[in-house]
């Protein structure tokens, strides 16, 4: 069981603020979505779906964490809310118009093959969006040993960091947002 099978019950009501915050950033910088085929790699419990859904947007969700995903089951149609891993993504190659890493890059321990999957199921031209927490502010440092104390890794980058990964993996057109001292978002698209 890890951390996640435990904080799903508690997780929406702690997020809520930041949720609506993410939200309207990402409608902001991903319109138009409707008619756009989105994955939500590490989506846990559709939150951020379902604002994306309300817009027009054929959303799928993929997370490791099934507590998680039994909640994004309320607002996802169950065969668009995925049980796996984000470093062996069940999909074709070439299918999705957007793939969103929100609050989740930093929790995969194989953060490099996650990219290189989310540019595989990218169509050409399709958009990547990492919004993450930033490891040069003093308020991650502090998430960033909360998190380790309950065995998750906490692998958070600093946007150059991430920018110099997504360019070696083959994303071009960054654009990178400050959105607060501790979060920054990263566009990024597949050639
Ligand atoms: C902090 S939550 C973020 C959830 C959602 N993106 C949001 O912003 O509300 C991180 C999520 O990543 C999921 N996760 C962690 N490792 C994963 C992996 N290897 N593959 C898929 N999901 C993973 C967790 O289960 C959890 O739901």
């Amino acid at each position: 069981m890890n951390f996640f099978s435990l904080f799903a019950p508690f997780y929406d009501c702690f997020m809520a603020a930041l949720h609506k915050k993410q939200g309207k950033v990402l409608l902001a910088r991903l319109a138009p979505l409707s008619g756009r085929k989105v994955l939500d790699v590490g989506g846990g419990t559709g939150k951020l779906a379902a604002q994306l859904e309300k817009v027009g947007a054929d959303v799928w969700l993929l997370d490791s964490s099934a507590a998680m995903l039994k909640r994004a089951r309320r607002v996802l149609p169950d065969n668009r809310a995925v049980l796996g891993d984000a470093a062996s993504l069940p999909f074709a190659e070439d299918c999705f118009d957007v793939v969103m890493i929100v609050d989740a890059l930093h929790h995969f321990r194989k953060q490099e093959i996650v990219l290189e999957e989310a540019l595989r199921v990218l169509k050409p031209g399709g958009t990547l969006a990492i919004l993450d927490f930033d490891r040069k502010s003093a308020a991650v440092k502090l998430l960033s040993i909360l998190e380790q104390v309950v065995l998750e890794p906490a692998l958070m980058l600093t946007a150059e960091q991430l920018e110099k990964l997504l360019t070696q993996k083959g994303f071009v057109n960054l654009e990178t947002e400050i959105i607060s001292a501790a979060q920054y978002l990263i566009m990024s698209s597949k050639p």
